[in-house]
């Protein structure tokens, strides 16, 4: 009985686990390796769906074709991630990542979230279409808000 609850225990971790997929891998040095769209952070709006200050990267893409991409609005490459990242005012640390990812011509949404600067990032169960809900409103500019503002103009 007790090697039976063991393996339930263990069995309900796993299964845990795996609703709540970690920060992937590749994203995790997006802040050198990524163009930071938003030379100043975005304040936080009234209706804010991701609370705090925000950081928005856009990673996969060369500067030439970003800046291309922000003039002409053509949808965004394959292989191309935007990513949000946002530090509430009171917290001095990121609590939320949101990504957008460009998969054979349409996006991948994602968000991830941690409430203590020591936890690990975890997947948040939400349905994509929530963020295509909202994003459609900027359809004209494949579903992105950010407009990339070169710090060498
Ligand atoms: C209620 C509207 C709304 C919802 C819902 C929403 N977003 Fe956004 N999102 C925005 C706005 C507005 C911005 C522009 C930056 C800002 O003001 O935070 C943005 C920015 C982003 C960005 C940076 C690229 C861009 O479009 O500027 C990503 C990535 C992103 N959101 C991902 C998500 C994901 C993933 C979800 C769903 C889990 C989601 N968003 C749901 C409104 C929304």
């Amino acid at each position: 009985m007790r090697t039976f609850c063991g393996a339930l225990i263990l069995l309900s971790c796993f299964m845990l686990a795996g609703c709540s997929p970690p920060l992937p891998d590749t994203l995790g040095d997006y802040a050198v390796e990524c163009i930071l769209m938003t030379p100043e952070p975005i304040p936080p709006t009234e209706d804010d769906p991701h609370v705090g200050f925000k950081d928005v990267y856009a990673c996969g893409i060369s500067e030439e074709d970003l800046l291309a991409q922000m003039s002409d609005g053509a949808p965004w490459p394959d292989g191309s991630m935007v990513l949000k990242e946002s530090t509430k005012a009171h917290q001095g640390y990121p609590w939320l990542i949101a990504t957008a990812s460009k998969q054979a011509g349409s996006w991948e949404w994602a968000e991830y979230t941690r409430n203590f600067e020591s936890e690990d990032f975890a997947q948040i169960p939400v349905g994509e279409d929530t963020c295509i809900d909202c994003h459609k409103k900027v359809k004209s500019s494949d579903y992105i808000y950010t407009h990339y503002i070169t710090s060498n103009p």
